[in-house]
């Protein structure tokens, strides 16, 4: 009986789903592989390689510039579970509170002095000053953010555990949202006026922007 429960967790764990690496996956049902995957024969060095991280890509409004290197921009990371992402902040940019709901993230500071940090699950915050070589780690689908509170212009690396981390903010999921709005006047005791007046911008909230 043991050796029977033993052998079915063994299998359990061998054959468990992989983790997702997108917020859904609409199966093909024709489809011959599970994965589509480049015919190897028509593989090259090429496939392996990603130009672009020595230029800083254009700023937001926030004051700051990704270039991301995930599978989407890089396709042979497909399957390899790793990604990463530039950012370069202008003094006093910020990367708004964000979350990556598929990966861990180590962060690496190589010019420049932030404020970073997480917040965990019973809303505890972690944060510190960093600089230039320091190392953050942002444990899987915690809320985290960035600001530089240096004088000059500064760059961090973000590497991630997925092909594809995903990422959201509050501002998109919450107020930018189809999220009835009873619900977001319920969570933030606002009412919906009000709610679209936060951060004194325009905000597309359910529709009613
Ligand atoms: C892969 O490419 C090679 C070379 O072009 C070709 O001979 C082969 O038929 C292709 N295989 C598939 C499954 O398409
Ligand atoms: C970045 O690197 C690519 C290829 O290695 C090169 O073509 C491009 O000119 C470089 N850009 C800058 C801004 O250095």
């Amino acid at each position: 009986m043991v050796r029977i429960l033993f052998a079915g967790l063994f299998i359990g764990l061998v054959f468990s789903d992989p983790s997702p690496v997108q917020d859904y996956c609409v199966a093909v049902t024709d489809s011959e592989t599970y994965i589509p995957c480049k015919n190897s024969s028509l593989v090259t060095i090429e496939d392996f390689m990603f130009y672009g991280l020595n230029a800083t890509a254009e700023f937001n409004d926030a004051g700051q510039a990704i270039v991301s290197v995930n599978v989407n921009t890089f396709p042979g990371l497909r399957t390899q579970g790793v990604s990463l992402a530039r950012a370069d902040y202008k003094a006093g940019g910020v990367a708004v509170p964000h979350v990556h709901p598929r990966a861990t993230e180590v962060v690496w500071v190589l010019e420049g002095t932030f404020l970073s940090g997480f917040i965990d699950s019973e809303d505890r915050v972690f944060s510190k000053v960093i600089q230039k070589g320091d190392v953050i780690l942002i444990p899987r689908g915690l809320v985290h953010f960035h600001k530089n509170v240096g004088d000059v212009q500064g760059t961090i690396l973000g590497f991630y555990n997925s092909e594809n981390a995903g990422r959201s903010t509050f501002r998109d999921t919450i107020f930018g949202c189809e999220l009835k709005e009873e619900v977001s006047e319920k969570d933030l005791g606002l009412r919906a006026e009000d709610i679209s007046k936060v951060g004194g911008r325009k905000l597309n909230l359910c529709g009613k922007g």
